[in-house]
C-alpha cells in the first residue's frame, strides 16, 4: 500500500572493523519499495556480502555517495551494528534507528545515542513471547560454524589431533561434544552429525533434551548436564562446543582448566558463548584474524563475532528475520509501532531522547521510561 508521504529508508555501510553485513539486500528493497517507501543505499554498502550497487539500483534504491548524504536525507536509518562515533554527528533528532544496538554494553555509547534524540530500536530486545527472533539467525550461523571451524584446527598442521570429523569406512568418526542444546546448539549437532560425527548434546532442561531426542539424528545422543556427567566426556572428546546461555547472565564456566588434563592433547574447544564470557575457563575473546590458542595442549577458537566470517550467509540471514519488522515500523511509524506492537515495544531503547529499556538503565544506574508510556497519545 503506497505510503502518503513515502518513508526514506536509509541503508549505509558498516564501518565497524571486519564488519561485512548490510542491514538490508536488494530483495528488501524490492519488499519496502512494494510497500510505497523510498530507499537509499549508500555506495559498495554490499560490497562485503557480495551484493553490487546494480543489484540495489534495479530493485530500485536510488545511490548517495556517502554515509552522511544517507543519514541528511533518511527517515528511517538500518543498520547492522551499533552506531559508532562518526555516526552519532550524522544521527538526527525524531530519525529511527534499527539495528543492533547493545547498548548495556556501553555506557558512552548510550548517553552519546541518546543525546542525538533518535528514535532508537534494537534488534536483540525485541522480543516475541519470551523469544528473541532476531538474534536467532545469529546462534544458527554460529553454530553451523562451529562445526566447520572445530573440523579445520582438528586438522594436524593446525594443532589439531589430526583427526577426521567423520571418519571413513572402517575408521572411527570423532567424537564432538556441544553443552547447550539451544540455537546454536542444536545446529552444531546437526552439522556434525551430517558430516558423519558421533556427537553427544548436553543440557538442564530435560524437556528441551526430550526435543532434542526427537528431532536430532540417530547419531547424536542427549545428556543431561551435570559436572560429572560433563567429565566422563570431555575423556574421548575431539571437538567440545559450548553453547550455553543463561539469559541476562554471565555464562556459567563449566569446563574448568583442571578439566583440560582429562581431554586429549590436540583437541579443540569452540566457546560460541564467548561473547557472554564464555563457559570454559580458559576461554578468552579472539578475533578472525588470529582466532586460536593453546592451553594445555587444547586448541581454543573463541571468535566473539563468528558469523562476521561468512557474510554471505549472514548478510541474507539477518535481513530474512528483520524486514518484517522494518516494514511494520516504516508502515506505522515509531510511535504506533510501539503502542500496537509489544515485540517493537520491547525493541524500543531510546525514545525522545530518553532511555525505554530497564536492562540497560539498570547496567548504567539510569533512569527509564517505558517506551509505551512516552508515547501514549
Ligand atoms: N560467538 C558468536 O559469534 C555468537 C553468535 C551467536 C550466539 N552466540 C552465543 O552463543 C550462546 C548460545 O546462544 P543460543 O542462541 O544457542 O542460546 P539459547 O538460549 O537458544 O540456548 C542456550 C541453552 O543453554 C542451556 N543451558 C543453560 N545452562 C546450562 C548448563 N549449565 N549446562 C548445559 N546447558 C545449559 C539452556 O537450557 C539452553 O537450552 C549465547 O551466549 C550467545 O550469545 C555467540
Amino acid at each position: 500500500m503506497p505510503q502518503d508521504p513515502p518513508v526514506k529508508i536509509g541503508v549505509v555501510k558498516e564501518i565497524k572493523t571486519h564488519e561485512y553485513r548490510v542491514a538490508l539486500t536488494p530483495a528488501g528493497v524490492r519488499e519496502l519499495k512494494k510497500d510505497g517507501h523510498d530507499v537509499l543505499f549508500q555506495a559498495t554498502c554490499g560490497e562485503g556480502s557480495g551484493l553490487s550497487d546494480e543489484a540495489y539500483l534495479e530493485a530500485g534504491a536510488e545511490s548517495r555517495p556517502d554515509a552522511a548524504a544517507v543519514f541528511a536525507e533518511a527517515d528511517m536509518i538500518v543498520k547492522v551494528k551499533e552506531p559508532l562515533e562518526p555516526e552519532w554527528a550524522m544521527m538526527r533528532k525524531g530519525q529511527i534507528l534499527f539495528t543492533y544496538l547493545h547498548l548495556a554494553a556501553d555506557r558512552h555509547l548510550t548517553e552519546s545515542v541518546l543525546k542525538t534524540g533518535s528514535q532508537c530500536f534494537s534488534y536483540e530486545t525485541l522480543e516475541v513471547k519470551g523469544e528473541l527472533p532476531l538474534l536467532d539467525p545469529m546462534s544458527e550461523v554460529a553454530g553451523r560454524l562451529a562445526i566447520q571451524a572445530g573440523a579445520k584446527y582438528l586438522e594436524k598442521p593446525a594443532q589439531g589431533t589430526g583427526i577426521l570429523l567423520g571418519g571413513v569406512p572402517g575408521v572411527r568418526p570423532a567424537k564432538v561434544t556441544v553443552i547447550g542444546g539451544g540455537t546454536v546448539g542444536t545446529n552444531a549437532a546437526r552439522m556434525a552429525a551430517g558430516l558423519g560425527a558421533e556427537v553427544t548434546i548436553l543440557d538442564i532442561s530435560l524437556e528441551r533434551l526430550r526435543y532434542l531426542d526427537e528431532i536430532l539424528p540417530k547419531n547424536c545422543k542427549t545428556l543431561f548436564s551435570t559436572d560429572l556427567s560433563l567429565e566422563e566426556e570431555l575423556v574421548d572428546t575431539d571437538l567440545l562446543v559450548g553453547a550455553v546461555l543463561v539469559p541476562g547472565a554471565a555464562a556459567p564456566k563449566l569446563v574448568s582448566r583442571a578439566d583440560l588434563k582429562l581431554m586429549k592433547p590436540g583437541s579443540v574447544i569452540v566457546d560460541v558463548a564467548i561473547d557472554q564470557g564464555g563457559c570454559v575457563e580458559t576461554a578468552r575473546p579472539t578475533t578472525h584474524e588470529d582466532p586460536t590458542y593453546v592451553v594445555d595442549d587444547v586448541v581454543h577458537y573463541c571468535v566473539a563475532n563468528m558469523p562476521g566470517a561468512v557474510p554471505r550467509t549472514s548478510t541474507h540471514a539477518l535481513t530474512n528475520a528483520t524486514l518484517p519488522w522494518m516494514r511494520l515500523l516504516a508502515k506505522k511509524g515509531y510511535r504506533d509501532a510501539i503502542l500496537d506492537s509489544r515485540p517493537m515495544s520491547l525493541a524500543a531503547n531510546c525514545i525522545d531522547g530518553h532511555l525505554t529499556y530497564a536492562a540497560v538503565a539498570e547496567a548504567f544506574d539510569m533512569s527509564w521510561t517505558p517506551a509505551r508510556d512516552l508515547v501514549a497519545y
